[in-house]
């Protein structure tokens, strides 16, 4: 495998280089405590073990991975932090510390993927979910969704908060809290940031922006934006699609709704770029 990579990296000269998908390095950009860890160090770390994940949210099968919990890795996180997980192809998954900082219940560790024994392809024709994704033990115990799954991590970087930095995103401030509109906005945040950005806002670039130009509550029939968010193949196929389908255990019915009811409240505060 090493002597591939070299091979390709020859071959493809300076572009490769340029990126950094050989380069099994992960960046923690936390403030104070922020380091470098090159995969071999990773793989020594004192709490790495061997785990197992029943029905792993990626491969769709059991995998066992060598690991470390992601705690031991979050130096002087606190709960209350706000942190983004970018990976190789631009999905940046926006994550509580909170859940990630647990030792019972739904556990995040950070899987290593090691060299000299490389994992599987993601589908045919794909990268590994690697060097570096974050897995969970018991995930149902802390109701985690597929999005707090990021693969081909990069990055893990200390933020403010996603209201805080893109105030663009946010409904009407005159809504209370318990909103519906505001609940939508949560499971906004949760299920869809990661890919899209919605009035120029957000730091993804993997799918298209959810309001600029169009709103999709303005061009999609609302049966068809449902269906479309629960099985976008159902609605237009072609191989290179690449929006997961979100099922009724993920984001029930009614979360779905609500998620719906930001959307089509968004349409109405649209930013002029
Ligand atoms: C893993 C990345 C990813 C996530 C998560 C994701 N999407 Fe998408 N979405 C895409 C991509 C990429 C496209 C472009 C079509 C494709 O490749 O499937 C897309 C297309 C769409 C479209 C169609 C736009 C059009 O006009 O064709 C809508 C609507 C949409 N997404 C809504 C959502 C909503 C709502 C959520 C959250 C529940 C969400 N997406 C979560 C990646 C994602």
């Amino acid at each position: 495998m090493e002597g591939d990579h070299l091979k390709t990296l020859t071959l493809f000269g300076a572009l490769l280089l340029s990126t950094p998908v050989f380069a099994a390095q992960l960046n923690l950009e936390l403030g104070a405590n922020s380091r470098t860890w090159q995969t071999e160090e990773l793989l020594k770390h004192p709490q790495v073990q061997t785990i197992t994940i029943t029905n792993d949210v990626s491969y769709k099968r059991d995998m066992s991975y060598r690991a470390v919990p992601v705690a031991a890795l979050l130096t002087g996180i606190k709960p209350a932090d706000h942190l983004q997980a970018v990976a190789l192809d631009g999905f940046a998954a926006e994550l509580s510390a909170a859940p990630l900082l647990n030792a019972k219940g739904a556990r995040a560790w950070l899987a290593i993927e090691d060299p000299a024994s490389p994992w599987p392809a993601l589908s045919e024709g794909k990268h590994s979910a690697g060097p570096f994704y974050l897995v969970w033990t018991d995930p149902q115990a802390g109701n985690i969704s597929p999005e707090q799954w990021p693969f081909e991590v990069a990055s893990i970087k200390r933020m403010a908060p996603v209201a805080q930095r893109f105030p663009a995103l946010l409904p009407d401030p005159a809504l209370a809290a318990d909103d519906p509109v505001n609940k939508g906005f949560a499971l906004f945040q949760k299920n869809c940031l990661a890919c899209h950005r919605l009035n120029g806002a957000g730091d993804a670039q993997f799918g298209p922006d959810l309001n600029i130009p169009f709103n999709p509550t303005e061009y999609f029939g609302e049966q068809f934006l449902t269906r479309y968010i629960r099985d976008p193949q159902s609605l237009r196929q072609w191989p290179q699609a690449k929006m997961p389908g979100f099922t009724a255990a993920v984001l029930p019915d009614g979360d779905l709704e609500m998620l719906v009811g930001y959307l089509k409240h968004m349409a109405g505060r649209k930013v002029k770029p």
